[in-house]
């Protein structure tokens, strides 16, 4: 299998809500835009819905990664990929029937993501990976931008990028939380491709250098 493309997912949750439009372009150079939709159920924080994100999907040019963090993903998904997101990621502890949610967003032709907490483990997903385009390991407790990385879920993306190695499949793994260019090379060299960055991107002087920047950290360190 040939190398997998590192890309670059800015999170928007450190854009200025009153300014997206201008944010959104200030991030032209990135392979996504990660947008995540809070409930204030699943996690104690509360951001944006459908007509924000329609419209979001209306103005860039980009693919949308649409990171729900609700309660009853097997509801409200579905009406994501209707209005244009190119990915929708949903929690194992969140889901009921995370075969046939993923299978529903396949045949509405958007990609699929399963994302487990801190505490969850991945091995349960294995007997069921090649039902995904994506797993996304969090590296923060979600809810919030601008968190500590957490080293100590690496063992998980390392376990995880093994088994789809073993298997021959082309699983993206993705990373949410406290990645910047000093973490890059860490979530890259366990095995991640897809690395989510809000307040390393937004927080920066010129969030497309900070993309540059974050991508060939992570470029160097990658291992198949
Ligand atoms: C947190 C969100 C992240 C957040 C990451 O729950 O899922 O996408 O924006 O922010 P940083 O990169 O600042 O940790
Ligand atoms: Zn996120």
């Amino acid at each position: 299998m040939g190398r997998m493309k590192i890309e670059i997912a800015p999170s928007i949750l450190s854009a200025d809500f009153c300014n997206l439009e201008r944010d959104l372009k200030r991030i032209e150079n990135a392979d996504l835009v990660h947008v995540d939709v809070m409930d204030h159920h699943f996690v104690p924080n509360l951001t944006i819905g459908e007509p924000v994100v329609k419209r979001i999907c209306e103005v860039t040019d980009l693919k949308v990664d649409v990171h729900l963090m609700i309660d009853d993903p097997d509801r409200w998904a579905p009406g994501y990929a209707e209005l244009g997101a190119d990915s929708v990621t949903f929690h194992m502890g969140a889901t009921h029937a995370p075969v046939r949610l993923a299978r529903q967003l396949h045949d509405m032709g958007c990609e699929a993501c399963f994302a487990v907490r801190p505490a969850e483990p991945v091995e349960p997903i294995f007997d069921i990976l090649d039902e995904f385009d994506t797993i996304l390991v969090m590296t923060v407790e979600p809810g919030f931008g601008g968190q500590k990385f957490l080293a100590n879920q690496m063992g998980k993306v390392r376990r995880l990028r093994d088994e789809i190695t073993r298997r021959g499949l082309k699983t993206n793994i993705q990373v949410d939380g406290g990645v910047g260019v000093k973490t890059a090379p860490i979530v890259a060299e366990a095995g991640a491709n897809i690395l989510v960055a809000g307040s390393a991107v937004y927080g920066a002087e010129n969030p497309g250098d900070a993309i540059n920047e974050i991508r060939d950290a992570a470029a160097a360190a990658y291992r198949d």
